[in-house]
């Protein structure tokens, strides 16, 4: 094992954190999908071994977390076999899913050294959550109660707000299922990727979030993004909002991969990416230099 070589980018951030897309592929469709800020189709899908070979090269950088996302990670039939040869030395391995093919995995992605996992659930209510993602909330329910059982710890439910889609009274809803549950819920604002939906469904969380403020009986800062986390009513709720939140880029750390395998400093720009050439660690850190706020 070499010793870590970390870097920095030029604002003083480091990178301890990869967030790797694994494939454009997806079983729903939520009307109001950021796609990782990969607009356009994929050159192609990185193969199981480069995944490998770019994070074993972004751990001797200094990167303790990964996390998969898509499209919909369970897409990738090889997903346990990429966490079982990456996850040691890792201090941090979890997931991003949709939750709705789970259920089945749950156990075999812990064994594979899977740590967590954070299932969206915009809603629940059927008719809600089946206009939003065109799937079927009592899949993502189970996928949700396998990941509790089999000790996935935390899991962490996303809750993207849409304005007159899931508003008060669904978050009331969502409290509650957290508290039941036992797990943590994330309140994420809708971020604008330059698509219709920001302007129809975009809801403003200072109004949320003054709320949870006042019922909160402990209110803590996460050193990431520095989100903030409401204790309320035994559930445990952190609230998300990037936009034109210059403290959300100040104190980010994370570094991305595309679906065909590039380096993207940024999830709001697509026009800074990295290839990923023979020296792949000559690649992250020309990435890691890459990285400026967007918000700022
Ligand atoms: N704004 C905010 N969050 C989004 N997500 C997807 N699209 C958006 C968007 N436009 C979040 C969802 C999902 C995760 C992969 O990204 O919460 O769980």
């Amino acid at each position: 094992m070499s010793t870590t070589q970390r870097v920095k980018d030029r604002f003083g951030r480091p990178v301890t954190n990869l967030r790797v897309s694994l494939t454009q592929g997806c079983n729903q469709s939520c009307l109001y999908c950021h796609r990782e800020g990969q607009w356009e189709p994929a050159d192609g899908e990185i193969s199981g071994e480069e995944v490998v070979d770019l994070i074993e090269v972004a751990k001797t950088r200094g990167v303790e977390k990964v996390k998969f996302t898509g499209g919909e990670p369970l897409v990738r039939q090889d997903l346990e076999r990429i966490i079982e040869a990456v996850s040691p030395g890792l201090r941090d391995v979890s997931l991003t899913t949709n939750g709705t093919m789970l259920a089945d995995r749950a156990r075999g992605l812990r064994a594979a050294g899977l740590d967590r996992v954070n299932v969206s659930l915009d809603s629940l209510d059927e008719d809600v959550y089946s206009a939003v993602t065109g799937g079927s909330v009592d899949d993502a329910v189970a996928g949700i109660q396998a990941a509790v059982e089999a000790g996935l710890y935390p899991v962490k439910v996303n809750v993207v707000a849409l304005r007159g889609v899931n508003d008060d009274g669904d978050f009331e809803d969502m409290i509650e299922f957290a508290r039941a549950t036992d797990v943590i819920l994330q309140l994420i604002e809708l971020l604008d990727t330059g698509e219709a939906y920001f302007e129809r469904y975009h809801h403003d969380l200072s109004g949320v979030e003054a709320g949870l403020e006042r019922r909160a009986e402990k209110v803590v800062r996460r050193e990431m993004h520095n989100r903030a986390k409401y204790f309320v009513d035994g559930a445990e709720v952190e609230v998300v909002r990037p936009v034109h939140n210059p403290e959300f880029c100040r104190s980010c750390t994370r570094l991305r991969v595309t679906s065909d395998g590039r380096f993207k400093p940024c999830l709001m720009r697509d026009d800074n990416l990295v290839e990923v050439g023979e020296d792949v660690g000559a690649s992250f850190v020309e990435a890691v230099k890459r990285r400026e706020p967007y918000y700022c």
